[in-house]
């Protein structure tokens, strides 16, 4: 192996019970994963590198395997892909993890059911790949089963996120009549086999269709724009897969579609210009902090996914919010199948840092500590609550607390200018509950959450004298977050819009950039 393979990070983004899980395990299966939970099988410098971590999941309590799974396939001519899957959590989870996630994944795979089409938390995500225009793969799951008209689901995905779509394969029926997956590039049927009714790898070339579906077929191959790889890219056409991942369709489509036209780990926007994944120099950035789920302890990993070099263990990298090199002696590092590479990352890899809190989301790494990425945002919070205190002796714990979880990513805090209660804001419910628990079992603090004035945030931008300005009039809804940027506290939307109008010189931004 000469590590010079090519790499393709990826995420997938679906409504909860669409069937990620499903997807993601027959992925990997299909793939050849080499790090499903509880494996032992690996062999010499694999199984060392491998019980390193596991050994730092028994001790530190984190479990890291199921955040990045990696898995690879060489062609007939021998040129390897790696995978790089990240996992996005989702269901009552959901959390600004999720979308912080998002920014460190080149495309992702967008599950949808067949019988309930794009739902809420699917357009959620979505919104966060188009900030990025990251491309975005269509996976339509669960045809083994009665859904929607494949062409009512098409001009959905096309309506609702203003995407052109161009489907890929075609359902030969649906649920009780299903007969198989149609491919339009070979136009060999893909068909059920045995009791079970899965793909168990029997595809017919010039198959019998029965007329209703071969019709429906004919039109959807024609009737929608012809696949452009560029146009993919920029994240303006989706291609769209049938396929039912608890039965096997449409799974190995999806592998060889990414290996085929997603991108491979693209530049990074950074202070001093793009950084490419061609520069020698080692540099990545934080996109996640995982804490311990010993409350003992205060390790933690954090994410770093790599733009730029090859990293080796050992390696000295300097935090852009630090200063102070530190040296990466037992990184985790997820590709470690092969001897040579286990020892090493590439761009588009993930490495998992254990520190004990220096590192923080948001933080870029480099060899000469001259790279600062750009772009990496931090989103508007849905939710804001206020903090009540129980033991007012404990004010500075509780500082102290809130501070640590907001490096984390757990919450985001807000310091009001005026009263001394400080709000948080979170994206997902489970967030808060996470929050009242680890407050009480790591810092001994004991707090609850009350409703507060604001209905959302907004991060302001302009020229200090604007600011100052603004701030005369308005100092009972600023507030200051954790890195002393100003913040406006909205008492609704129309608020944001009535300000924005008021003070064209200000910005009032729902993400924030690092
Ligand atoms: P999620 O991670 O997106 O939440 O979804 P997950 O994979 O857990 O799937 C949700 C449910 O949908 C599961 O059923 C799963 O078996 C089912 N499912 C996933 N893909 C398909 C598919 O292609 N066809 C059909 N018919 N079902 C599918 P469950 O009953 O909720 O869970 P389980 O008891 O089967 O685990």
């Amino acid at each position: 192996m000469t590590g010079s393979s090519e790499r393709r990070t990826f995420a997938i983004i679906s409504h909860p019970d669409a069937g990620k899980t499903t997807l993601t395990e027959k992925l990997l299966l299909t793939g050849g994963a080499i790090h499903l939970a509880g494996e032992v099988k690996a062999r010499g410098q694999a199984r060392r590198a491998r019980s390193d971590w596991m050994k730092i999941e028994q001790q530190r309590g984190i479990s890291v395997t199921s955040s990045v799974m990696t898995f690879e396939r060489t062609d007939a001519d021998g040129n390897s892909i790696v995978f790089n899957l990240l996992d996005t959590p989702g269901h009552e989870d959901f959390s600004e993890d999720t979308y912080r996630t998002l920014t460190a994944v080149d495309s992702a795979i967008m599950v949808i059911d067949a019988a309930k089409g794009i739902e809420p938390q699917t357009r959620k995500l979505f919104e966060v790949c188009r900030l990025r225009s990251v491309p975005i793969i269509t996976f339509v799951n669960k045809v083994d089963r009665e859904g929607r008209d494949g062409f009512e689901l098409l001009d959905e995905v096309a309506d609702m996120l203003a995407l052109d779509v161009c489907p890929m394969s075609w359902p030969v029926g649906m649920g009780g009549r299903f007969e198989g997956i149609l491919d339009f590039a070979s136009g060999k049927v893909a068909r059920p086999e045995g009791p079970s009714k899965e793909f168990l790898g029997k595809r017919e070339a010039d198959a019998e269709i029965p007329e209703e579906w071969a019709e429906q077929s004919e039109l959807a191959r024609i009737g929608y724009p012809e696949f452009d790889i560029d146009a993919y890219r920029a994240g303006d056409l989706t291609p769209v897969y049938f396929g039912s991942a608890l039965k096997n369709f449409g799974v190995t489509e999806l592998i060889e579609a990414i290996a085929a036209f997603a991108p491979p780990p693209r530049p990074q926007p950074a202070e001093q210009g793009e950084i490419t994944p061609a520069l020698d120099e080692v540099s990545g950035f934080i996109f996640k902090v995982q804490a311990n789920m010993d409350p003992q302890h205060r390790d933690r990993i954090a994410f770093m996914r790599m733009v730029s070099g090859t990293f080796r263990r050992g390696m000295k990298l300097t935090p852009s919010g630090l200063g102070k090199p530190i040296a990466v002696h037992s990184p985790i590092l997820f590709f470690a199948q092969d001897r040579e590479l286990a020892d090493t990352a590439e761009p588009g890899d993930i490495i998992g840092i254990p520190n004990h809190g220096t590192l923080r989301v948001g933080d870029s790494l480099s060899e000469k500590n001259d790279i600062r990425f750009t772009g990496l945002p931090n989103f508007a919070p849905e939710i804001l609550r206020r903090v009540v205190l129980r033991d007012p002796t404990k004010t500075k714990q509780l500082r102290k607390a809130l501070d640590d979880l907001s490096e984390e990513g757990v919450i985001q805090v807000f310091y009001p200018e005026l009263g001394g209660q400080w709000i948080v804001g979170v994206v997902g419910q489970l967030q808060l509950e996470v929050l009242v628990s680890r407050l009480a079992a790591e810092y001994k603090v004991e707090a609850g959450l009350e409703p507060a004035p604001f209905d959302t945030a907004r991060w302001i931008r302009g020229e200090a004298g604007a600011i100052d300005e603004f701030e005369r009039f308005n100092r009972a809804n600023l507030a200051k977050d954790r890195d002393g940027d100003w913040v406006f506290m909205a008492r609704s939307a129309w608020d944001v819009g009535y300000q924005q109008e008021r003070n064209p010189d200000l910005s009032f931004s729902a993400t924030k950039e690092r």
